[in-house]
């Protein structure tokens, strides 16, 4: 059972696309979740079922990517027997297993026309045959789909059917990637640690300062996946009970900063406000304190920085007394 909470974020346009799937999982409206790899399209589906009228039915997923296109048809709508070779006995499609459920078309676009085709007829008529059959098969069923594509482009380029399109979006949710909401990082690796400390019977409490801005400025074009296998492995690797930048398999990428110059922050300590004050601060010692150059890499304006500046007492090191200078 997924619970809309388990889905950890703090990103403003995340957090409304929760709220708009929250009020429609009681209704029967068909949902196109879409969003780049690993950016919790399954997790949202699985949330929305969870929390629906039809939470106890069955949740069948269909990856529509991952089944040869000879095959695709008989695995949505089921075979009778004899239907082709190799049907030995009749078997039902996804379709009928996910009666009074909801039927996940994972991977959408990469279905082929004829199999759009028909399943567009099956979500209108609610009705369908089985490959190689005669007898209609009546079922019920809400339809979640996801992609990682640009259906309007492939609406546009014939290769995907516009009514179909239509059909499976009556409304459209779009996951932003972990780049445009790094402030989901500290909560999502807190709760990566925790799981994965439990998992390897470890006792880890946190991640140091320079591990943790390390993986704010990775570009994790594998979303949330990737920063899941991330944390998972330099727990594994972990011998101490933070995380350390020698900890980290993508550390290699970074140089050879000295870890021995971490400043650690305990999982207490680990707050938003944390991260987003140390991300400032380093941001501000990469451009030497130049606001104007730092506010534009912060994508935020120049007032503003200035307002955090006093809001988290930051100050420039005095050279005399602190001339390491990191960056
Ligand atoms: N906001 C989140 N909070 C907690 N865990 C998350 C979140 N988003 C994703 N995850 C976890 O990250 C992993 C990838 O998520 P998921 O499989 O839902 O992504 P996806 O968008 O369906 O990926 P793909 O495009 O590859 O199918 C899963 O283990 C999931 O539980
Ligand atoms: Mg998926």
């Amino acid at each position: 059972m997924i619970e809309f909470s388990q889905i950890l974020t703090a990103n403003e346009k995340f957090l409304s696309v929760i709220k708009v799937a929250k009020k429609i999982s009681t209704s029967d409206i068909s949902v196109l979740i879409t969003g780049e790899n690993g950016t919790g399209k399954n997790l949202l589906a699985m949330a929305i079922h969870d929390n629906s009228t039809r939470k106890s039915g069955p949740f069948v997923s269909v990856n529509c990517s991952a089944i040869p296109e000879s095959l695709l048809e008989s695995e949505l709508f089921g075979h009778d027997k004899g239907a082709f070779t190799g049907a030995y006995a009749k078997r039902k499609g996804k379709f009928e297993l996910a009666h009074k459920g909801t039927l996940f078309l994972d991977e959408i676009g990469d279905m082929n026309l004829s199999a759009q085709a028909k399943i567009l007829q099956a979500i209108e008529t609610k009705q369908f045959i089985r490959v190689g059959g005669e007898e209609v098969v009546n079922v019920d069923v809400r339809v979640v789909s996801a992609t990682n594509q640009n259906l309007i482009e492939k609406v546009e380029t014939n290769s995907f059917r516009m009514d179909l399109y239509y059909r499976i979006r009556e409304i459209t949710m779009e996951i932003p990637p972990l780049r445009e909401r790094k402030e989901d990082i500290p909560i999502l690796l807190e709760s990566f640690i925790k799981q994965f400390s439990t998992d390897f019977g470890k006792k880890i409490k946190g991640i140091s300062n320079v591990a943790l801005n390390f993986l704010v400025n990775h570009d994790w074009k594998g979303n949330v996946r990737e920063l899941r296998n991330v944390v998972r492995t330099a727990v594994a690797l972990c011998e101490k009970d933070m995380i350390w930048l020698e900890d980290i398999p993508l550390r290699l990428e970074l140089g050879n900063e000295k870890s021995s110059t971490e400043k650690i922050l305990t999982m207490e300590s680990f707050s938003l406000n944390d991260m987003e004050k140390t991300h400032i601060l380093r941001t501000l010692q990469h451009c030497r304190w130049n606001k104007s150059k730092a506010a534009r890499l912060l994508q935020i304006s120049r007032p503003r920085l200035n307002r955090k500046i006093l809001e988290y007492d930051l100050k420039k090191p005095d050279k005399k007394n602190n001339p390491r200078h990191m960056s």
